[in-house]
């Protein structure tokens, strides 16, 4: 008996394991959205290295500047490449038909990524590609398996093979073969950058939510104070 409740057990919960990804295990990352400075080299390697193939269609530029405390002048000069207006949604140049001829599948929007991917698994799978010569593009990630898209940072992460997984934690290990531009921490705080870039994209109003809250709460105590007032006032004539 107990044995088919165990079988039964598994059964059910294996196929949210594997919907969720759960199988493959991430590096844990950093998110904090207070950190401005770290938001805004996000943004600039997601319009430089990013923005080429996928869009990010339900964010405009001078809204993600506001947001960001970036002026209007840097805004123009260094993070706008793909359009000229500041009013302009971030939408790729690239045609859709043309994309998946070179790829087989469209870049899809990255708007919201960071909700239906988790930040933990953006920030794993963009240090995850790895040199394939069976894969056409002649990249594979150990994350997202034959995905269509190359390793586009790899001047500055370099390159690496697949040496093999670590049977312990279930993690990939890594050979370089090539030096990027960039040291492995160093890489890893672009990608941090950008992920928490990305959480910012997916949800832009928690930026003001805490501020918000603080000011909710003080609204409330001074209400408070005069309902105490009030309730004084009232009671005054009757005892
Ligand atoms: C050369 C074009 C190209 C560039 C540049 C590019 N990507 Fe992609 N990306 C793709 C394609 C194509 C896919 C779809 C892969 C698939 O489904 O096999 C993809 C998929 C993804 C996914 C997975 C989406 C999902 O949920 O399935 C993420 C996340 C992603 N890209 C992030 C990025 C980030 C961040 C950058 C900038 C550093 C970037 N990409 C630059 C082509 C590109």
């Amino acid at each position: 008996m107990r044995r088919f409740i165990v079988v039964w057990a598994l059964a059910l919960v294996s196929p949210v394991c594997l919907a969720a990804g759960a199988h493959k295990p991430t590096d844990s990352v950093y998110i904090n959205l207070s950190d401005q400075a770290s938001l805004q080299r996000g943004a600039r390697t997601f319009v430089n290295y990013c923005l080429s193939c996928h869009s990010a269609a339900y964010m405009r530029y001078n809204r993600m500047a506001k947001d960001l405390g970036i002026s209007d002048s840097v805004l123009k000069e260094n993070l706008m490449f793909a359009s000229d207006k500041p009013g302009d949604l971030m939408k790729t140049n690239m045609a859709e038909e043309d994309a998946k001829k070179w790829f087989g599948v469209a870049p899809p929007d990255l708007t919201l990524v960071a909700r239906v991917r988790k930040p933990d698994w953006i920030y794993t799978y963009l240090r995850s590609f790895y040199l394939d010569e069976k894969s056409p593009n002649g990249w594979n990630n150990t994350l997202f398996e034959n995905v269509a898209m190359p390793h586009v940072l790899y001047s500055l992460q370099g390159s690496q093979r697949l040496a093999g997984m670590d049977p312990e934690t279930g993690k990939p290990q890594f050979t370089v073969v090539r030096q990027g531009s960039l040291s492995p921490e160093e890489y890893d705080t672009l990608i941090r950058d950008l992920t928490n870039f990305l959480v910012y994209l997916a949800e832009p109003i928690k930026l003001k939510r805490h501020s918000i809250g603080v000011f909710v709460i003080l609204f409330l105590l001074v209400f408070l104070v005069l309902a105490y007032l009030l309730k004084k006032e009232y009671w005054k004539d009757v005892h």
